[in-house]
This record gives C-alpha cells, sequence and structure tokens, in this order.
C-alpha cells in the first residue's frame, strides 16, 4: 500500500495546502497530514485547533488521514513506517530550503525517507500561512486565501 505523509505547521492552513492535499491524495492509498507540534513557535492556532480544521477541510478526502507529530520528521516517519514525504514548491525561494530539508531527512534516515515535491497550483503560488496571518491582522480580506469556513476562525483571533 502506497502511504505518503504530508508534515507541516498549516497554521493556518491555506487552499494552497489544499491544493497540494487533494493532488496527493489521488497519487497515494493513503495520505497522513500532519501538523508539527513545534514548542518553540508560539501559533496562532493551537495543534487541536490544526488538526480538526484540517479533518473539516479533508472530510470530502476518504484516504486522507491528519495527525501531530513532535521531534524529528524522519523518526516520526519511521513510527508510522512510511517511506514518503510530501512537500509543495511554491517559487524557486523555496526551493533551497526544501532541498536542504529534503537531503538532511534523507542523509539522516540512511536513505529511509525520500521527498516528492508537487508545484503548487499557479493560482495558490503568491498563497502563504505568514501573508494570511498578516492580512487578517489588518482586517484585510482572506477569502480568497483560505476555505470559506476558516476566514471568520481566523479574523476571530485577531479580533
Ligand atoms: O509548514 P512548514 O513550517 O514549512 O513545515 C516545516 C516542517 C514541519 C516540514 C519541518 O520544519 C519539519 O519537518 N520539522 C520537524 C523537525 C525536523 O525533522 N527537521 C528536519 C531536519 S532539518
Amino acid at each position: 500500500m502506497k502511504h505518503a505523509i504530508y508534515p507541516g505547521s498549516f497554521d493556518p492552513m491555506t487552499l494552497g495546502h489544499l491544493d497540494v492535499i487533494e493532488r496527493a491524495a489521488q497519487m497515494f492509498d493513503t495520505l497522513t497530514v500532519s501538523v508539527l507540534n513545534n514548542v518553540a513557535k508560539s501559533p496562532l492556532f493551537s495543534v487541536e485547533e490544526r488538526v480538526k480544521i484540517l479533518e473539516e477541510a479533508t472530510a470530502h478526502l476518504k484516504n486522507v488521514k491528519i495527525d501531530s507529530f513532535s521531534g524529528l520528521l524522519i523518526d516520526y516517519c519511521a513510527k508510522k513506517d512510511v517511506h514518503i514525504v510530501i512537500r509543495g514548491l511554491r517559487a524557486i525561494t523555496d526551493f533551497e530550503y526544501e532541498l536542504q530539508i529534503a537531503q538532511t531527512n534523507r542523509k539522516l534516515s540512511k536513505g529511509q525517507v525520500d521527498t516528492i515535491f508537487l508545484t503548487t497550483s499557479l493560482e495558490y503560488a503568491y498563497l502563504s500561512s505568514s501573508s494570511v496571518k498578516e492580512i487578517a491582522s489588518f482586517h484585510g480580506d482572506i477569502s480568497q486565501c483560505v476555505p470559506e469556513f476558516l476566514v471568520d476562525r481566523i479574523h476571530n483571533k485577531f479580533s
């Protein structure tokens, strides 16, 4: 059975993330989308909130599971017995960072964890969780950036 993990902060998830999830879900029998529990960051949404949001956004995708993890991604992959990581690439600016992480994970896992990159659909290439947070912090329009059900929840965090 082909199983891949799509890890990320997803704080908050965007339509760009959903696009990657929908496309990756067609390529694998199971796709686990996993939220990094990063104690060093102070997120907008808690891990539990982000997991719930992702569950709502992917309810139409029957082979997608939502989870969270702490620590090294390669250790989480080993625990799940998964060897493929999915990451989205928006632009060349993402590439250097993503290449470094992918090569580090491959080296650290002794070749057990490989990364597959999906290029983000052009209509979402400009999107990032950081820009969504910045727009929302100034009460701007984020309706083209995130799923509809999430718009008010994000604005509520800044009200
Ligand atoms: O959405 P993000 O913040 O770009 O996702 C980054 C993520 C979660 C993929 C990356 O930070 C990660 O895997 N962190 C876990 C720690 C780890 O394994 N780091 C890789 C060695 S540099």
